[in-house]
């Protein structure tokens, strides 16, 4: 198994439902080294179909001279390389060894975690909660709500907060950026949806810090000044960035 050289950036790979996209990360700096290159997610995403793109993904970077080791995010809990719920990806996930299985498909080095915990990590340590002390809770909004709890720099991992239960329903069901969509909700109501549930979050874990990210977190100035909660709430500044930096962080064995 070949994980490049002591200076090989590592590579994070961030699966998503509708791409799996890929990028060399500077950890110097923060930021991708080179170009990011995405690939659309199989249909359906087995574990097997998922494994043969990252495998084709990470033989392109390497042409590029980009073999260093690689972190995965996952859409769902994982303990040791084990994805442990699938509540949007494929049931199948259930059960696999993700560490095992990407490891001997793609012949390098894999680890891999959940989603949000993965920007998490990369908010706390390159993005909006860099040197924040205590707990930061980093949030994203997409089609579920993913949640990382950390802790003075240290990431307390699967704390799966969007399945919180709110008023008799599983909290993402009715907050998610996806809810928003489908049910064609005025920014306002939306806010007010989050409200509750940061509230909720609020007197649970006394946050010092909220951060809000997933895609719809670059229209924040529409919504997170309607969300009314005591704990300072901001919007995530990485991005789209942040799965991938936060997937090579963990690959490099930095979280
Ligand atoms: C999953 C989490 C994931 C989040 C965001 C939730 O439905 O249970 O593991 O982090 O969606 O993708």
């Amino acid at each position: 198994m070949s994980s490049g050289g002591p200076d090989a950036h590592p590579i994070g790979i961030d699966f998503g439902g509708s791409g799996i996209k890929a990028a060399a990360v500077d950890l110097a700096a923060g930021d991708f080294a080179g170009e990011r290159t995405r690939i659309k997610t199989p249909d359906p995403a087995t574990p097997e179909a998922v494994a043969a793109v990252f495998a084709e993904l990470l033989a392109a970077l390497a042409e590029d001279g980009e073999d260093g080791p690689v972190g995965v995010t996952v859409p769902g809990v994982v303990r040791h390389g084990v994805v442990g719920s699938a509540a949007n990806i494929d049931q199948a996930w259930i059960g696999t060894n993700a560490d095992d299985l990407f490891t001997r498909a793609t012949g390098r080095s894999v680890r891999v975690l959940n989603d949000a915990d993965a920007a998490g990590l990369a908010e706390v340590r390159f993005g909006a909660a860099r040197g924040q002390t205590g707990l930061v809770i980093v949030t994203t909004l997409g089609t579920g709500i993913g949640s990382a709890l950390v802790h003075d720099g240290v990431l307390v991992p699967n704390s799966e907060l969007g399945h919180l239960e709110i008023d008799g329903h599983v909290a993402e069901k009715r907050a998610a950026n996806s809810a928003r969509e489908s049910e064609d909700l005025s920014w306002s109501t939306w806010a007010q949806r989050l409200t509750s549930y940061y509230q909720r979050v609020e007197r649970l874990f006394s946050p010092d810090l909220i951060v809000v990210g997933g895609g719809v977190s670059k229209h924040a100035a529409s919504f997170l000044p309607m969300v009314e909660l005591d704990t300072p709430i901001i919007p995530a500044l990485l991005l789209n960035k942040a799965g991938i930096i936060g997937a090579a962080l963990h690959g490099a064995g930095e979280s």
